[in-house]
């Protein structure tokens, strides 16, 4: 399928002409540039405020061009790229020596994904290099699964954010790097823990700071609303921990009855973690604009995407 439309054709010109876009992704929205364009690169990581040791996604449009992006692709590698491509899965793989340092932040490997979304997957296929994008959200910010989202946040500094509608996985893509040829989780994301395993077997995650300094932006605090963020198992005491509080509550299921809260969201009444991971951050998008003095998040159910939502939260409400 080929999307040939006038806002595509408009993202086309403005990348050529070394300028950032806005994209729409399965994930999140992402903050696009030409790889190849020093200009466009210095550019994302001064909109973003985001420092130059993180390293950037790089945006592919198949699984064949992953050849021209890396030097060495492992057996389990390839499987992965066939199986989940294109999807919400970023492979850490050696470089070639023709990807830019700027955009590995001076490592030897590149992170590379293959977007789940028919718009961006038009782009890629007309443009005649590929797009690095981090989410377009400032550095340690909830990122934007909606066109709204990115205008809010950079509302003068961007020429165009290719309206793709709402992100219909709504969290960041899973991110697997290698040691010793044997596929590792740098990220917890989109796709499951329990789906990669059924495709590679066993899978190791090492998606702490602490753990793995060859995935450098895994911050403790990251995601984070402006409103004060607390994670809990345990809304009713929490709750009472806040008196004459204006108390926002984010919840998976269930519905809290209480005169202290004043606006209280539930993810998925069906319990449906997918609906849930689609809603989470376009719902603190929303606490975040209503002046609470906190938000309250039930923590999720800790498996499949729930895992990677509670992943998420922590970080959201990680305190120094
Ligand atoms: O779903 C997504 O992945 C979105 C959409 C736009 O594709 N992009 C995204 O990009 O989340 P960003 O920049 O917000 O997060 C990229 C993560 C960072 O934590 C970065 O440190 C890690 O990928 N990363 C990039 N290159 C890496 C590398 N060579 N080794 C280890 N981690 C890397
Ligand atoms: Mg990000």
């Amino acid at each position: 399928m080929s999307i040939i439309s006038k806002d595509i054709q408009k993202a086309i010109s403005l990348l050529e002409n070394e300028e950032l876009v806005a994209i729409p992704t399965e994930t999140v929205y992402g903050l696009a540039g030409n790889i190849f364009s020093e200009k466009a690169i210095k550019r994302i990581f001064e909109t973003k405020k985001r420092p130059f040791f993180n390293p950037l996604i790089v945006h592919i449009s198949s699984v064949d061009e992953l050849e021209t992006i890396v030097a060495e692709i492992p057996e389990k590698a390839r499987i992965l790229a066939n199986t989940f491509w294109p999807g919400s899965m970023t492979l850490v793989l050696k470089k070639n020596k023709n990807i830019p340092s700027i955009i590995t932040a001076g490592k030897d490997t590149v992170a590379v994904r293959v977007p789940n979304h028919p718009v961006t997957l038009s782009l890629l296929e007309q443009l005649s290099f590929p797009l690095a994008a981090p989410s377009a959200n400032p550095f340690n910010n909830i990122s934007p699964t909606k066109p709204e989202h990115v205008e809010n946040y950079f509302k003068d500094e961007l020429k165009m954010v290719l309206d793709g509608g709402f992100c219909k996985n709504g969290i960041e893509s899973t991110i697997i790097g290698f040691e010793d040829n044997e596929p590792i989780i740098y990220r917890l994301g989109a796709l499951s823990v329990e789906d990669i395993e059924a495709v590679v077997g066993k899978i190791s995650i090492k998606n702490k700071k602490e753990e793995n300094p060859d995935a450098p932006g895994m911050l403790n605090k990251h995601y984070s609303p402006k409103t004060q963020t607390i994670l809990t198992t345990d809304i009713t005491s929490e709750i009472e921990k806040h008196p004459n509080k204006k108390i926002g509550v984010l919840t998976f299921n269930t519905f809290y009855r209480s005169d202290k809260i004043d606006t209280q969201i539930i993810l998925s009444e069906e319990k449906n973690l997918q609906e849930a991971a689609s809603k989470l951050y376009d719902s603190l998008h929303q606490l975040d604009s209503l002046n609470l003095d906190v938000i309250i998040v039930e923590e999720m159910p800790n498996f499949g995407l729930g895992k990677s939502m509670n992943d998420r939260l922590q970080r959201a409400a990680f305190k120094d």
